[in-house]
């Protein structure tokens, strides 16, 4: 069985954060909470740690992982240099939910990344997730702790969810904050690319260092070859299909409503996925509120959450309201038209 280590999030106890760090240290695998989502950790500096990684959660291997670091002195063999630019954000964003993707150097193992020739590095802002790697000693490498394909865990229920029975232990901090991912930024490029929108809105980065762009899918549509490996994969869904309407609120409202009339003569259990203004809106035997339109970080912190909600009302399809594509909206839409795995519908 999975041992749960139950952990003060705000202060860790040291012994609780030494049985875990002892784990890791013997070369296995520990889920672990971070600001943003649990990961699910081995020494970084392993091959045979992070094999175990892709094992249980059954990623495909070419896909790379994020290495999580408490100290910038730990990035000495991580990486060959690190720009300028990278500089100035981890002096303004770590700890903090940014991955900045900068040339690999030798001390990380081809397996972390998947045999690119760049690797992924974050401070995350957890106490739980910093203790963690300071008492294991190593820097972490740590995907999100879900089973490939299954929408990210904000809680460790949701880790067990997917993940009991394969992994030794799992530390319970009780729910993350941010609720997406990290941002991953390339920082190999000029400008700067995001690959990955998530908890630092693109907005803050380019008050730091000027204007970054975008990778091709970022937004929607598909690409043949994707900058990172992890966009090419349908991703955070829940069981039943999911459908996303985008667009003005009043016509998003009478599609899904045209759309959940359609499914439920069809004989369909009908979920609606939308705002808290909007609930009122529909009628439908499962409608769950993301929270209030205006709110994008309580959207953020819920998502994930509510996604995984619908497997257990056990409905037929889910219909999405997006959000407007803002600050962390652009990682919201993302993540929903993702799991929708192009069913998108744009007014
Ligand atoms: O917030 C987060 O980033 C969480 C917590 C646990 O830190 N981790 C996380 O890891 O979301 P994961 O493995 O689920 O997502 C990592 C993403 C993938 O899309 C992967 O393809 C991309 O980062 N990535 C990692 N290293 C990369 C690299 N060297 N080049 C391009 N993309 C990279
Ligand atoms: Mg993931």
């Amino acid at each position: 069985g999975t041992r749960v280590l139950e952990v003060d999030p705000a202060d860790p106890e040291p012994e609780v954060v030494a049985q875990a760090a002892a784990i890791l240290r013997a070369g296995d695998v520990v889920a672990f909470p971070t600001e943003t989502v649990y990961g699910l950790g081995a020494n970084a500096l392993s091959s045979e740690a992070v094999a175990r990684i892709f094992a249980a959660k059954g990623r495909p291997s070419d896909n790379p992982l994020i290495v999580h670091i408490a100290d910038t002195a730990q990035l000495e063999g991580l990486v060959e240099s690190v720009p300028p630019t990278a500089e100035r954000l981890m002096e303004r964003c770590w700890p903090g939910p940014l991955t900045l993707v900068m040339r690999k150097g030798p001390a990380v193992p081809p397996e972390v990344t998947a045999g690119l020739d760049t690797v992924g590095i974050r401070m995350p802002d957890h106490p739980v997730a910093l203790a963690l790697i300071r008492a294991a000693g190593v820097p972490i490498a740590a995907p999100s702790a879900n089973a490939s394909g299954r929408p990210s865990p904000t809680t460790a229920e949701h880790v067990l969810e997917d993940l009991a029975g394969s992994i030794p232990a799992v530390l319970d901090g009780g729910e993350t904050g941010v609720g997406v991912e990290s941002t991953v930024l390339d920082m190999t490029t000029d400008p700067p690319m995001i690959l990955r929108p998530g908890g630092l809105p693109r907005e803050e980065l380019e008050a730091a260092i000027g204007p970054v762009v975008l990778a091709p899918g970022v937004e929607g549509g598909t690409v043949e070859r994707p900058r990172s490996p992890g966009m090419k994969y349908r991703h955070y869904a829940p069981q039943a299909p999911l459908i996303l309407v985008e667009g003005p609120v009043l016509e998003m409202q009478e599609k899904i409503r045209d759309l959940a009339m359609e499914y439920a003569e069809e004989g369909k259990r009908v979920g609606i996925l939308c705002s808290a203004e909007s609930r009122g809106v529909y009628v439908a035997p499962v409608i769950l509120e993301y929270g209030a339109r205006g709110d994008l970080a309580g959207i953020a912190s819920d998502l994930f959450g509510t996604l995984r909600a619908f497997d257990r009302h056990q409905v037929d399809v889910i219909l999405a309201e997006g959000v407007p594509e803002e600050g962390l909206g652009l990682a919201i839409m993302n993540r929903l038209r993702r799991a929708a795995g192009g069913r998108v519908i744009r007014l």
